[in-house]
């Protein structure tokens, strides 16, 4: 798939949780990776000068999904566009999701972790993947996109305060281990993947300048046949195989 850099026009932009937008624009990308992410300007002026990482939720030849929450002043300046406002969006970029000979998956998803997830979903049920969709909250006014995901899989969902699902961690809704995982979500749910010793990917976050690994800004260490590499999020990932990230050296 080509990487563009366009300005798109946004179609709609909708709150759709507290401080989570959904923000869907014209053209996308017709053969986009699940767990791909685009790099979006938010806003015209040069202030913030640095465009912000968003994942691809989903997409066709029409229509781009990006869902954001509001978190510092990018994503706030991203949720003042309005409707025919038009964004540059560079993308897609980055590795995503390997699950083309996978027969039974699970999905792992946490807070604004889970919109990439929706893409790969979607995917692995057209190629008959059989899914297995857990997803995890805070509380129930931020479960986000519980219906879409109905459509592909089954869907058990897990808050911390126990007002939807299972009251817990999303991790404690994994009942066979020997199926594949595919997590995106907060580290310390990759810790928990890590511990139990699950197999499959999770898709990092890093704070990312270039996001096509020309800056360095957003190296990391793995291990590699037994040896330590460094990789680029943005490039090389954000999507890699559990276990294999050495943590503890985030860089911002
Ligand atoms: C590959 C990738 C995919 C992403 N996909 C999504 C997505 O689909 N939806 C979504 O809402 N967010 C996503 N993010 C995170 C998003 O890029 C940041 O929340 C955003 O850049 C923050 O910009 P800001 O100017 O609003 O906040 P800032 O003012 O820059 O920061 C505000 C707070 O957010 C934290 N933060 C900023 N950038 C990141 C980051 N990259 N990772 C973790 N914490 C960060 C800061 O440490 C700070 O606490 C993704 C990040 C990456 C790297
Ligand atoms: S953001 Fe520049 S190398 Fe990754």
């Amino acid at each position: 798939m080509n990487t563009t850099d366009v300005r798109f026009e946004i179609l709609e932009q909708k709150k759709i949780a507290p401080d989570i937008y959904q923000l869907l624009v014209s053209k996308g990308y017709q053969n986009f990776q699940p767990g791909q992410f685009v790099q979006v300007e938010v806003s015209e002026t040069l202030e913030p000068f640095l465009r912000r990482p968003i994942s691809i939720c989903d997409a066709n030849q029409n229509a781009l999904k990006l869902i954001y929450k509001v978190v510092g002043k990018g994503t706030k300046l991203l949720s003042q566009n309005k409707v025919g406002d038009k964004l540059r969006i560079f993308g897609p970029l980055g590795q995503g999701f390997v699950y083309s000979d996978i027969k039974e998956a699970t999905i792992v998803g946490g807070g604004i972790g889970v919109p990439p997830l929706l893409g790969l979903a979607k995917a692995m049920y057209q190629q008959g993947t059989k899914v297995e969709i857990l997803l995890g909250f805070n509380t129930e006014s931020q479960a986000i996109l519980v219906d879409e995901f109905k459509k592909y899989g089954r869907v058990h969902i897990a808050t911390l305060d126990g007002s939807l699902g299972h009251r817990g961690l999303v991790t404690d809704l994994i009942k066979d281990q020997g199926k594949t995982i595919f997590a995106c979500g907060p580290e310390p749910l990759y810790h928990t993947l890590e511990k139990y010793n699950l197999k499959g990917y999770y898709s990092l976050e890093r704070r990312m300048a270039c996001g096509v690994g020309v800056c360095l800004g957003c190296n990391i260490n793995v291990t590699k046949d037994g040896k330590t590499a460094r990789r680029r999020v943005c490039h090389d990932g954000p999507v890699f195989p559990i276990g294999s990230v050495i943590w503890g050296e985030r860089l911002d």
